[in-house]
């Protein structure tokens, strides 16, 4: 007999349009009727294995699994885990399949997580690899944008701060692509500019239109989206680059005066200095809001891959 293939998400390339409108289609039937989601799970194992560090990831996904009657267990810092002596990613993986239903990891390097699901005979979830992906955050990011916009094509995006290393925007771009009618003003300083394999590979082959600027006021009053994101400093390889860079954007209420009265302001957090606090007020700021949709969407995507109804 053919054993049964084991569904894993490592990119959001591997989700269709179609799948990504089911999982936004039972988040939001979660967000309206919990209480018919809360023992779906009932006697499942979430294992989540954080190489780095993280709390919005691995505690919404371990608020989504609790929220569904499972169980959680797992390490948040691979000085905590026998990574610390030695251990390879493979390794760890066959052990903990033998542990848990379902594996959610985070690690610093692109490609573990591919690593990863050729070792595990359950799913695995990519957290975040390196500077590469990090389909969930997406994911929370689509739901974000189907509840407050009411729409996933017709949108002018904006994407300031750091498109070089940031994964989230790398892979919002990949999904929003396939969404009609979708265009993207790219606002970083030139050292964090998009890489070109994402322009050439996604957008010009898809035929997106894309502006490049570094001027956050440039396009303010054509955006519907404005998507801030930190400057990753574990990722870069000199400091003085960083601290060069760090404060390059920093988003205040002044800079959203020709804005739309309904942009919609988002963040993956965590923040540093690149929205000020004053703006939190602002009914335009979505990033609190979305974060907490990642439970939801993470609760769908649990379900879809467990295959429980
Ligand atoms: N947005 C995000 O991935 O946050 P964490 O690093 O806290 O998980």
């Amino acid at each position: 007999m053919r054993k049964k293939e084991v569904k894993h998400l490592i990119s959001i390339d591997q989700l269709s349009t179609q799948e990504i409108d089911n999982l936004i289609k039972v988040a939001n039937n979660i967000i309206t009727n919990p209480n018919k989601y809360k023992e779906k799970c009932n006697g499942k194992i979430l294992a989540t294995l954080f190489f780095e560090p993280s709390t919005r990831t691995r505690l919404s996904f371990e608020s989504a699994m609790l929220r569904l009657g499972g169980n959680v267990l797992g390490f948040s810092e691979a000085s905590s885990s026998s990574t610390a002596k030695g251990e390879s990613v493979a390794d760890t993986i066959k052990v903990v399949s033998g542990y848990a239903d379902i594996i959610v990891m985070r690690h610093p390097k692109e490609g573990a997580p591919l690593v990863a699901c050729h070792n595990s005979d359950i799913p695995i979830i990519n957290a975040g690899d390196g500077g590469h992906n990090h389909p969930t955050q997406t994911l929370t990011d689509l739901l974000t944008i189907h509840r407050e916009k009411g729409r996933l094509n017709n949108l002018v995006i904006g994407l300031c701060g750091d498109l070089k290393f940031g994964r989230t925007v790398h892979s919002l771009i990949s999904a929003m692509s396939k969404y009609e009618n979708i265009k993207f003003i790219l606002i970083s300083p030139e050292e964090l500019q998009l890489p070109e394999y994402i322009k050439k590979d996604i957008l010009e082959k898809n035929e997106i239109e894309y502006i490049e600027t570094n001027d956050i006021l440039e396009y303010m009053s054509k955006l519907d989206i404005l998507y801030m994101t930190r400057v990753q400093k574990e990722r870069f390889f000199n400091e003085a680059d960083y601290i060069r860079l760090k404060d390059y954007y920093i988003l205040d209420s002044n800079k959203l005066g020709k804005a739309k009265e309904d942009l919609c302001i988002m963040h993956p957090l965590p923040r540093v200095n690149e929205i000020s606090t004053s703006v939190d007020n602002d009914p335009r700021a979505k990033y609190f809001i979305q974060a907490k949709y990642g439970v939801y969407i993470r609760m769908a995507l649990i379900l879809k891959l467990l295959e429980v109804e």
